[in-house]
């Protein structure tokens, strides 16, 4: 993607669109001194009045199409008088009413408009544009199309250049840097997107090992035997029905070499979840390939900081394998060692994130000393019930990294609720043979896979979780969310670290 920045509409270049947002209006009212209609969504219109004749044209076709200006809503207005031959009229929603979010709202279904026409050179009139920054934030953020599965050579970028007209002054750097972020969310949709047979633990080591040749950053893979030495016996157990060989992926980036202060983040990375032997009913199966969502969106907030160069010491922890049934398939019922030491039965294959968490996340606070650390992982179906598709589960008991995470979800829009890691549960995952099993019962689970997730944080300073099964992947698209994998988790972490002092 390309980005140009001028003052005023008579200096832009040639390109498909001229995108020229406008506010809604109220409905007519018969309430005196509301009778506010159509013509003040049209008002707003006569920002184009530079274009002579054609503001006039421009409106009467406005008029007559009954454009109302509403969030979402798109005219296309074509004129061979005008450069571009197109003008896309984008509706804002009431002025009043006119959010950041709403503005991400629009600008992505403009975006969406701009690919259902092939439109690749976009001009963009922002004069006065409030709420500047999320408005080209989202129109970069829905371009993205995942095409490889269709055999197709089609990129996965769709529209490749956006002149921006009479924005702020740094509007440029703006979308630049919304590029540079966005590069990672795209990262991360492209691995969640991809089959399984292809994004293998070792593909996953493949783009660590990628990121690993950014001058800030180091990359350490440990293979089985490694894995094996180091003990991570719950993360090797559920490994065992794999064909693939487990990977344990450190990346390592040093934002301010002079702090001691270190965020460490660690992402699940199941790369297909099929259960085990305790095997998922077929439907479950579906979206299982996207079990490496949070390993995907690790990945994808290293890179995107190291695009931002962000001044921050920041390490990624994988623990990566697939959920496979084998000859050699972890048995439910059996007895695993953590690398803490920690015994646990097994009495649910399913139950796998959480070990291969636990084992990540224990040898990440021995061997980092993280001054906080974050899971982010796809954990559970009941998290999808309690919270719904669009909104991920915090769990902490650290009331400054809860705050912070919820400030980044307000600014990001990436939704979160914190779930409390309630103490009396914690009976639910005792066992009679081992220190802990690793399900309870149905009641809560996903507080009970915190509570197992919380045995394995000894040491660590400040820990919350991120049960993000919901948002990772969705049915639809929403919102400014694409369908398929929605890259949840990248913007979200990347305006935590960047608030962080
Ligand atoms: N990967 C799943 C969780 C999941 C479910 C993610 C639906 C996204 C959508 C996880 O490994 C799992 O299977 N969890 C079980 C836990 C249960 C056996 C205690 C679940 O949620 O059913
Ligand atoms: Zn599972
Ligand atoms: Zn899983």
């Amino acid at each position: 993607m390309q980005f140009f920045s001028s003052g005023s509409l008579s200096e832009r270049s040639s390109g498909d669109v001229l995108i020229v947002p406008c506010f809604g209006s109220k409905v007519s009212s018969k309430s005196k001194g509301q009778t506010k209609n159509k013509e003040s969504a049209l008002h707003e219109c006569s920002l184009i009045a530079s274009l002579g004749d054609l503001d006039r044209e421009a409106k009467f076709q406005l008029k007559a199409s009954a454009f109302k200006g509403s969030l979402g809503e798109t005219f296309l207005f074509c004129s061979s008088d005008i450069k571009e031959k197109r003008i896309l009229f984008v509706g804002l929603g009431e002025e009043a009413d006119f959010s950041f979010d709403n503005a991400r709202k629009a600008f992505a279904n403009a975006c969406v408009f701009c690919h259902s026409k092939h439109f690749k050179k976009i001009n963009l009139l922002a004069t006065n544009l409030k709420h500047f920054d999320q408005a080209v934030e989202a129109f970069i953020f829905r371009n993205w199309s995942f095409e490889h599965l269709r055999g197709k050579k089609r990129p996965s970028v769709l529209w490749e250049s956006l002149h921006i007209l009479g924005g702020p002054a740094d509007a440029k750097k703006i979308a630049q840097r919304a590029s540079a972020l966005m590069e990672g969310v795209f990262l991360a949709r492209d691995l969640i997107t991809n089959n399984a047979d292809v994004v293998t633990p070792q593909h996953l080591v493949h783009v660590a090992k990628t990121l690993g040749k950014d001058a800030k950053t180091k990359t350490t893979v440990f293979n089985k035997k490694r894995i094996e030495k180091e003990k991570m016996g719950l993360f090797l157990a559920v490994a065992e029905g794999s064909s693939y060989e487990p990977a344990f992926i450190i990346i390592e980036y040093r934002g301010n070499p002079s702090s001691k202060d270190k965020t460490v983040l660690v992402g699940k990375g199941v790369t297909y979840d099929t259960g085990g032997l305790s095997l998922k009913p077929t439907a479950s199966m579906d979206t299982m390939k996207a079990d490496m969502s949070g390993s995907g969106c690790v990945l994808g907030v290293m890179k995107a900081a190291q695009n931002l160069k962000i001044k921050q010491n920041l390490t990624v922890v994988i623990a990566t394998t697939d959920n496979a049934i084998g000859p050699k398939s972890y048995r439910p019922g059996d007895v695993f060692k953590a690398y803490n030491g920690k015994t646990v039965e097994v009495l649910n294959t399913d139950a796998e994130g959480r070990l291969t968490l636990a084992d990540a996340m224990s040898y990440a606070i021995k061997e980092l000393k993280p001054t906080r650390l974050i899971d982010v992982a796809t954990l559970t179906g009941a998290c999808v019930i309690a919270l719904g598709e669009y909104v991920s589960a915090v769990m902490t008991r650290d009331s400054a990294l809860e705050k912070g995470l919820m400030q980044a979800s307000y600014t990001t829009g990436e939704k979160l609720w914190p779930m409390p890691l309630v103490e009396e549960y914690r009976d639910l995952l005792k066992s009679d043979i081992a220190d802990l099993k690793n399900i309870g019962n149905r009641f809560g689970s996903s507080l009970q896979a915190g509570l197992f997730l919380e045995e394995f944080t000894e040491g660590c300073p400040a820990w919350a979780h991120l049960d993000i099964a919901g948002p990772a992947y969705a049915d639809k698209a929403y919102g400014y969310f694409p369908k398929h994998a929605t890259g949840y988790g990248v913007r979200l972490l990347m305006e935590f670290l960047e608030s962080l002092d």
